[in-house]
């Protein structure tokens, strides 16, 4: 179909869902007020037939490093650069990302990029998307569906995160000569069943596995949010009496985790009670490895929104792309954090 007559064809198809954002029933119940501006700009799309039109799924708004990773797409994808963006928060259910990606397989948009919340249950939307010939972007978190069924993917390397924060522990552990001591700890997953909270379990777990010494005591979701990662550190307090690591899938649950262990009466970090492993490395976490609160920080990189949109750009071309793209990350500790801190956006 040319695409000017596709363009105008979007707009048609989404005037419905306008009325359905009114009634609440619709994808767009519970969009913010610059997403209902959007939405009015996207009647006069035809009146912009040259921006290429994305739809965005964001799983949720659950943590630092989640609103650093919209607002890294949202940076990359400006109408200056020539996209109309879409955008919608399923607020970390599954049942509303699909029905965020069919409403945009109904709009007829150009591209879908979408970061899935947990890795299976994909298959039909994709699927539907493939049909309706609309090239599928997956961003951040894995899917376990088919290469087939999706175009490419751009996210982080969760097993290795994983595996690189018991990496450190043990190099922590050598250097004050208690490799072999015993090690009580407990870990702070995130959302269960997302490809960051298996791959960064099953990486810590293969290395911890060769050290009987090292005891996991316990290991409960925090869903990856202040609030729930308190409540379980809690918990975890109440029910045993000696930890001494804590290993918490993300910034947001380690805030939450540290104020329940500060309450209780007890010290984190470098010269405290308990040793404090950490993932994401956002600006207000990275202060805490400065302050020798946090051990070491393990980076999760949200800055994706540049891939997607150099991706878009080669597919436009029709030049080819890679099945997969995995962002840099680092490890921070107190000793090399200062150094980063300057330009930390985020
Ligand atoms: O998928 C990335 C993870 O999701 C980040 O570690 C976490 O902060 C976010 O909620």
């Amino acid at each position: 179909m040319n695409k000017n007559k596709w363009k105008k064809t979007a707009v048609l198809l989404l005037l419905p869902f306008l009325f359905i954002g009114q009634t609440g029933c619709g994808t767009f119940s519970n969009i913010a007020p610059e997403e209902i501006d959007e939405i009015d700009e996207m009647v006069s799309v035809q009146e912009n037939d040259d921006l290429i039109v994305v739809g965005f799924a964001q799983l949720g708004s659950e943590s630092m490093w989640r609103t650093a990773n919209t607002n890294s797409v949202r940076r990359a994808l400006t109408k200056e650069n020539g996209y109309f963006l879409l955008t919608d928060n399923a607020r970390q259910k599954q049942e509303n990302q699909i029905k965020a990606i069919r409403s945009y397989i109904s709009q007829r948009v150009d591209y879908i990029v979408f970061s899935p919340v947990v890795e299976n249950g994909w298959d039909t939307v994709l699927e539907e998307a493939k049909d309706a010939g609309i090239p599928v972007i997956i961003m951040d978190r894995e899917v376990s569906a088919d290469e087939s069924l999706y175009t490419t993917w751009v996210g982080t390397d969760s097993f290795k995160e994983g595996e690189n924060a018991a990496r450190w522990l043990e190099g922590e552990l050598k250097s004050k000569n208690q490799l072999y001591e015993d090690v009580n700890i407990v870990i702070l997953q995130g959302t269960l069943g997302s490809s960051a909270e298996m791959g960064r379990t099953t990486g810590f777990h293969s290395i911890a596995a060769r050290y009987s010494n090292w005891h996991i005591l316990d290991e409960q979701t925090g869903d990856f949010t202040i609030a729930k990662g308190k409540e379980v550190m809690q918990q975890f307090l109440k029910k045993y009496k000696d930890i001494d690591i804590v290993v918490s899938q993300n910034d947001d649950m380690t805030f939450g985790a540290i104020e329940a262990i500060e309450e209780a009466g007890m010290t984190t970090g470098v010269n405290g009670d308990m040793i404090i492993i950490s993932f994401d490395a956002v600006r207000e976490a990275l202060e805490m490895v400065r302050a020798g609160k946090i051990n070491v920080d393990v980076e999760c990189n949200p800055e994706q929104g540049e891939y997607i949109a150099e991706i878009i750009q080669k597919l436009e071309k029709g030049e080819p792309i890679e099945k997969e793209y995995i962002v840099e990350e680092k490890i921070f500790t107190h000793r090399n954090v200062s150094k980063y801190m300057e330009d930390r956006t985020y």
